[in-house]
């Protein structure tokens, strides 16, 4: 895999176990939680979450997507990038994972009117995949570090012309001691650590990246929903429009 120079020992690592986890490990169960299929009560309340959410993030982009390169940054089975698509942006679609990507490729078929989708296998931050209007990275930073995300961040501002949006987990108690006690998954699909941040420490990391020097932190929003918890987040380049308006 291209490993780019953007890239950390520290980022490369969790990388390669998100790797084994989502196209080994748990692969039948998110595919499952990503599906309509019946789940448990607990993944019932990650499921509505994850919908809020995608809503969200979706809901900051320009209603109408055509013509605008959209990239889906760690895009799983593909809901958010067949949304974006089905509003007309042309989206690359990339995940580490090649199982995902393959469930993806299935599940959405063909892209009705001026959309379209991309699917990739590699690294989002790959500088092949281009430049784009808008980056969203729903879930998929929520394992790095706090200065591996903002790292991440810089990589996909310099090449982004609108807005970033994307998610991370927040740092609570609860959370904490959830995270602690291991109960989040059944032990057979446990995922590589979530790593809980607080935004106004991700908002001072940003503020020492150079690449982000143009960019506003214009908006954050949490979804809250049983064993689903994460906060939204909207970096857009100043003067760029959409995704701007502060909450
Ligand atoms: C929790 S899932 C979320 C998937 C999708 N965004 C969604 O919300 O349904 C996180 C995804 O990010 C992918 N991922 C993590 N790090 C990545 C990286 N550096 N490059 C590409 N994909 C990555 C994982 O393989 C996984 O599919």
């Amino acid at each position: 895999m291209t490993s780019p120079n953007l890239t950390s020992p520290s980022y490369d690592a969790r990388r390669g176990q998100l790797e084994t986890y989502f196209d080994r490990t748990a692969v039948e169960a998110w595919s499952r939680l990503t599906s309509d299929a019946p789940v448990s009560r607990i993944r019932a309340t990650v499921r509505a979450g994850r919908d809020a959410m995608r809503g969200t993030l979706l809901s900051w982009l320009p209603e109408d997507l055509t013509g605008l390169r959209i990239l889906d940054a760690g895009c799983g089975t593909g809901a958010l990038s067949l949304e974006a698509a089905r509003r007309g942006a042309t989206v690359v679609a990339i995940d580490v994972s090649p199982t995902l990507i393959g469930l993806a490729r299935e599940r959405t078929g063909a892209v009705p009117g001026r959309g379209s989708i991309a699917f990739r296998v590699g690294d989002m931050l790959d500088p092949e995949l281009g430049s784009f209007d808008h980056v969203v990275a729903m879930d998929s930073l929520i394992h790095y570090s706090g200065r591996d995300i903002a790292r991440a961040l810089a990589a996909l501002g310099a090449r982004t012309r609108g807005s970033v949006v994307f998610t991370v987990a927040p740092r609570t108690a609860l959370l904490t001691v959830m995270h602690a006690a291991g109960k989040l998954f059944p032990k057979g699909d446990r995922a590589p650590a979530i790593v809980p941040i607080t935004i106004r420490g991700l908002a001072r990391r940003i503020a020492r990246e150079p690449d982000l020097a143009d960019f506003a932190l214009a908006r954050t929003h949490r979804v809250n929903s049983g064993f689903y918890l994460s906060n939204a987040i909207a970096l857009t380049r100043r003067g760029a429009g959409p995704a701007g308006g502060a909450r």
